[in-house]
Protein backbone atom coordinates (compact mmCIF):
# COMPACT_ATOMS: atom_id res chain seq x y z
CA UNK A 1 0.00 0.00 0.00
CA UNK A 2 1.14 3.59 -1.05
CA UNK A 3 1.96 5.86 2.17
CA UNK A 4 -0.67 8.20 0.44
CA UNK A 5 -3.54 5.49 0.59
CA UNK A 6 -2.26 5.14 4.26
CA UNK A 7 -3.26 8.81 5.18
CA UNK A 8 -5.82 8.61 3.14
CA UNK A 9 -7.55 5.96 5.40
CA UNK A 10 -6.07 7.62 8.35
CA UNK A 11 -7.71 10.67 7.38
CA UNK A 12 -11.40 9.38 6.93
CA UNK A 13 -10.90 6.73 9.77
CA UNK A 14 -10.46 9.95 12.48
CA UNK A 15 -12.89 11.88 12.59
CA UNK A 16 -15.57 8.96 13.82
CA UNK A 17 -13.16 8.02 16.65
CA UNK A 18 -11.70 11.35 17.85
CA UNK A 19 -15.11 13.34 19.03
CA UNK A 20 -15.16 12.81 22.27
CA UNK A 21 -18.28 11.64 24.85
CA UNK A 22 -20.57 15.02 25.90
CA UNK A 23 -20.70 15.00 29.55
CA UNK A 24 -22.79 18.25 30.09
CA UNK A 25 -24.95 20.17 29.24
CA UNK A 26 -25.51 24.08 28.88
CA UNK A 27 -26.72 26.80 26.58
CA UNK A 28 -25.45 27.57 23.48
CA UNK A 29 -26.63 30.48 21.25
CA UNK A 30 -26.34 30.13 16.97
CA UNK A 31 -28.53 33.35 17.08
CA UNK A 32 -30.24 35.32 18.96
CA UNK A 33 -31.65 32.78 21.09
CA UNK A 34 -29.84 29.85 23.39
CA UNK A 35 -30.59 25.93 22.82
CA UNK A 36 -30.09 23.66 25.74
CA UNK A 37 -27.76 21.26 23.98
CA UNK A 38 -24.86 18.50 24.77
CA UNK A 39 -21.65 20.13 25.45
CA UNK A 40 -18.15 18.73 25.83
CA UNK A 41 -16.24 21.27 27.62
CA UNK A 42 -17.22 24.61 26.03
CA UNK A 43 -17.91 22.40 22.82
CA UNK A 44 -21.02 21.29 20.85
CA UNK A 45 -18.85 18.68 19.02
CA UNK A 46 -19.12 15.57 20.97
CA UNK A 47 -21.10 12.36 20.71
CA UNK A 48 -23.40 10.31 22.94
CA UNK A 49 -24.24 6.58 22.52
CA UNK A 50 -26.08 3.82 24.21
CA UNK A 51 -24.62 3.33 27.70
CA UNK A 52 -23.22 6.95 28.43
CA UNK A 53 -25.46 8.70 31.40
CA UNK A 54 -24.99 12.14 31.90
CA UNK A 55 -26.62 16.05 31.70
CA UNK A 56 -25.41 15.47 28.22
CA UNK A 57 -27.52 12.90 27.56
CA UNK A 58 -30.58 14.63 29.27
CA UNK A 59 -30.08 17.67 27.31
CA UNK A 60 -30.46 15.64 23.94
CA UNK A 61 -33.63 13.41 25.15
CA UNK A 62 -35.04 17.43 26.02
CA UNK A 63 -34.36 18.27 22.48
CA UNK A 64 -35.60 14.99 21.10
CA UNK A 65 -39.00 15.47 23.02
CA UNK A 66 -39.17 19.26 21.98
CA UNK A 67 -38.97 18.92 19.09
CA UNK A 68 -38.31 15.57 17.59
CA UNK A 69 -41.07 13.12 18.11
CA UNK A 70 -39.65 12.10 21.58
CA UNK A 71 -41.81 11.02 24.58
CA UNK A 72 -38.87 9.80 26.73
CA UNK A 73 -38.13 10.39 30.47
CA UNK A 74 -35.53 12.94 31.01
CA UNK A 75 -33.26 10.73 33.34
CA UNK A 76 -30.02 11.26 31.93
CA UNK A 77 -29.60 7.52 30.88
CA UNK A 78 -28.87 6.33 27.04
CA UNK A 79 -30.65 3.58 27.21
CA UNK A 80 -32.82 1.17 24.48
CA UNK A 81 -35.85 3.87 24.53
CA UNK A 82 -33.50 6.97 23.66
CA UNK A 83 -31.84 5.12 21.18
CA UNK A 84 -35.01 4.21 19.44
CA UNK A 85 -36.13 7.82 19.51
CA UNK A 86 -32.44 9.27 18.14
CA UNK A 87 -33.00 6.59 15.53
CA UNK A 88 -36.60 8.11 14.39
CA UNK A 89 -34.84 11.21 14.49
CA UNK A 90 -32.17 10.64 12.21
CA UNK A 91 -34.47 8.79 9.93
CA UNK A 92 -36.92 11.57 9.81
CA UNK A 93 -34.47 14.08 8.92
CA UNK A 94 -32.27 11.96 6.23
CA UNK A 95 -29.42 11.26 8.83
CA UNK A 96 -27.67 8.03 9.09
CA UNK A 97 -30.13 6.07 11.52
CA UNK A 98 -27.51 4.12 13.97
CA UNK A 99 -28.33 5.89 16.99
CA UNK A 100 -25.72 7.69 17.73
CA UNK A 101 -25.50 11.52 18.26
CA UNK A 102 -22.52 13.63 16.71
CA UNK A 103 -21.71 15.75 13.83
CA UNK A 104 -23.85 14.93 11.55
CA UNK A 105 -26.75 13.91 13.53
CA UNK A 106 -25.85 17.40 15.38
CA UNK A 107 -25.88 18.97 12.02
CA UNK A 108 -29.38 17.33 10.97
CA UNK A 109 -32.01 17.02 13.78
CA UNK A 110 -33.86 20.05 15.08
CA UNK A 111 -33.29 22.05 18.17
CA UNK A 112 -35.34 24.21 19.98
CA UNK A 113 -36.77 26.39 22.64
CA UNK A 114 -40.35 28.09 24.67
CA UNK A 115 -40.52 30.92 23.67
CA UNK A 116 -40.98 32.46 27.27
CA UNK A 117 -41.30 29.35 28.79
CA UNK A 118 -44.82 28.56 27.20
CA UNK A 119 -45.02 25.08 25.89
CA UNK A 120 -47.73 26.48 23.15
CA UNK A 121 -45.17 28.63 21.65
CA UNK A 122 -42.63 26.48 20.60
CA UNK A 123 -39.76 27.02 17.86
CA UNK A 124 -37.88 23.84 16.25
CA UNK A 125 -35.27 24.35 13.79
CA UNK A 126 -31.91 22.95 12.70
CA UNK A 127 -28.90 24.79 14.24
CA UNK A 128 -27.75 26.10 11.12
CA UNK A 129 -30.94 27.47 10.69
CA UNK A 130 -31.46 29.70 14.28
C1 LIG B 1 -20.43 6.48 26.11
O1 LIG B 1 -20.84 5.40 25.29
C2 LIG B 1 -19.80 4.88 24.48
C3 LIG B 1 -20.42 3.83 23.58
O2 LIG B 1 -21.09 2.86 24.33
C4 LIG B 1 -18.67 4.33 25.37
O3 LIG B 1 -17.64 3.87 24.57
C5 LIG B 1 -18.20 5.44 26.29
O4 LIG B 1 -17.24 4.93 27.18
C6 LIG B 1 -19.35 6.03 27.07
N1 LIG B 1 -18.86 7.14 27.83
C7 LIG B 1 -19.19 7.32 29.09
C8 LIG B 1 -18.61 8.52 29.75
O5 LIG B 1 -19.94 6.57 29.69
Amino acid sequence: MHLSSITALLVFALPATLAADCNRADYFKPGAYNLYMPFRGNSINCQLAEGNNSDAVKALQTQLNLCNGGKLDVDGDFGGKTKAALKAAQKANGADDDGVYGPETRSRIKFGLYFNGNPSDKVCKRLSDW
